[in-house]
């Protein structure tokens, strides 16, 4: 075979971003296709082959070039063109941003026959109209492919579980789970498994996972389950794009995640709040309200957790509070921020197959970056 060269452009250089750059510079040269030849942050591009793990801040940092991301995706393909000999080159865009418009661009890039690997959910659970020219754009003869592994469960094995899983023919009957490391967190400590005689306050829990960073620095960001309700909307697409030709359940085709059925936790008047400071400091007077909650499910010999539901069988999508008993993996298997998922299919049933570990952090999110890298080599 021959040898493969991929030239890997990177935009966006925070934490997981320098985390990737640093594990592909670390796999042994022998067996390393990869050689990165652009970085960007917001406001600067690098146009250079990165060969050090620490040199590139400092190189970035003196760049005079702008960020042109309509750019990018030519410059891959001249340097793809320039290859020689039997070596086959190829080019892929990954999108460490948090940003929309970054997004948008992938058909054109993908058109343009570079591929896109990210963690970025935008793309993937916003306006129908921007996946379906994702599909189009990818189906085109030359284009790039595109893989989203790391957008949901960070570096868990979830989006490629559930690829082989429709590829070889089993049916998804539903798939629940904590999706969410922050809910995680706020749940496993507010409302644990073996119940403690003075229970923390659900607003004291909420300022605490701010202060360690654990939340966005607007804890509503978070509450409001739309980051759950965006990776259900990935999972729900995945599901309808292998078809549920079978004629055996159906999900509702979701215009973009907002369609999904979400009962955040935002106390109404709280609802709108501009800044996450006014925000903690009003969030104790609704204590009462969430430990009402807590105590009935505890006398129940249940826990409370914030999770997401694709039920294929009821055809519905949704986020949202659960009670689950105290023997539940839900319950007892979670620590820290660590996010959880139960396939119940025809093949895993009655027991579920279950994916669990940790769902954020640059090292993990990094490594399924990564690892969908390696998959186009
Ligand atoms: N951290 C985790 O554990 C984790 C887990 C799973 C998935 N993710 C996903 O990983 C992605 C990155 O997250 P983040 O919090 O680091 O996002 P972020 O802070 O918005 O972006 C980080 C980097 O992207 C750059 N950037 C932002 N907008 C850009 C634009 N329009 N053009 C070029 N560069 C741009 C920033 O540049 P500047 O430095 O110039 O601002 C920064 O270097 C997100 O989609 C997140 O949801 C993260
Ligand atoms: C990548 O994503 C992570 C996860 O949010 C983020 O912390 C980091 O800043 C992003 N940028 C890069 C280049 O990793
Ligand atoms: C994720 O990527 C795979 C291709 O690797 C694709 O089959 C699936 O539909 C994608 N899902 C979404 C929501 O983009």
């Amino acid at each position: 075979m021959a040898p493969k060269e991929i030239l890997v452009g990177i935009i966006g250089v925070g934490l997981v971003g320098s985390e990737l750059v640093s594990q592909i510079l670390s796999i042994p040269a022998a067996r390393n296709p990869f050689k990165i030849v652009f970085l960007s942050s917001s406001r600067k591009a690098l146009y250079d082959t990165v060969t050090s793990p620490d040199a590139w801040k400092a190189a970035l940092d003196a760049s005079s070039d702008p960020a042109d991301l309509k750019a990018v995706a030519g410059y891959l393909q001249t340097l793809v063109a320039q290859g020689s000999g039997s070596t086959q080159r190829q080019a892929v865009i990954v999108d460490n941003t948090s940003s929309d418009d970054v997004a948008r661009l992938y058909p054109e890039w993908l058109k343009a026959g570079v591929s896109v690997v990210t963690p970025n959910k935008k793309a993937f659970s916003g306006d129908k109209a921007v996946w379906d020219a994702i599909l189009a754009a990818s189906a085109a003869p030359g284009a790039g492919r595109w893989l989203n592994e790391s957008t949901v469960g960070a570096g868990l094995p979830v989006i490629n579980t559930l690829k082989e899983m429709l590829g070889s023919g089993d049916r998804v009957k539903k798939i629940e789970g904590v999706f969410s490391g922050t809910m995680s967190y706020i749940f496993n400590e507010w409302s644990a498994a073996t119940p403690s005689v003075n229970p923390p306050k659900f607003s004291e829990v909420v300022r605490v996972a701010r202060e360690k960073g654990y939340t966005e620095p607007h804890p509503a960001d978070d509450l409001n389950g739309a980051d759950v309700a965006r990776k259900l909307t990935i999972l729900a697409r995945t599901v309808s794009a292998f078809s549920i030709a079978d004629g055996k359940g159906s999900l509702p085709e979701l215009q973009s995640y907002e369609d999904v059925d979400t009962q955040g936790l935002i106390p109404t008047p709280l609802e709108g709040i501009k800044t996450g400071d006014e925000f903690v400091e009003r969030l104790p007077k609704y204590d009462g309200d969430f430990e009402r909650v807590r105590v009935q499910a505890e006398k129940e010999g249940q826990v409370l957790r914030f999770v997401g539901v694709v039920d294929v069988e009821e055809g519905v999508v949704k986020a949202g509070l659960a009670q689950y008993p105290v023997t539940h993996p839900f319950a007892t298997s979670l620590g820290g921020s660590d996010n959880i998922i139960m396939f119940h299919t025809e093949r895993y049933s009655p027991r579920p197959l279950i994916v669990q570990g940790s769902g954020a952090g640059a090292a993990v999110t990094a490594m399924g970056v990564l690892g969908d890298l390696l998959k186009l080599a």
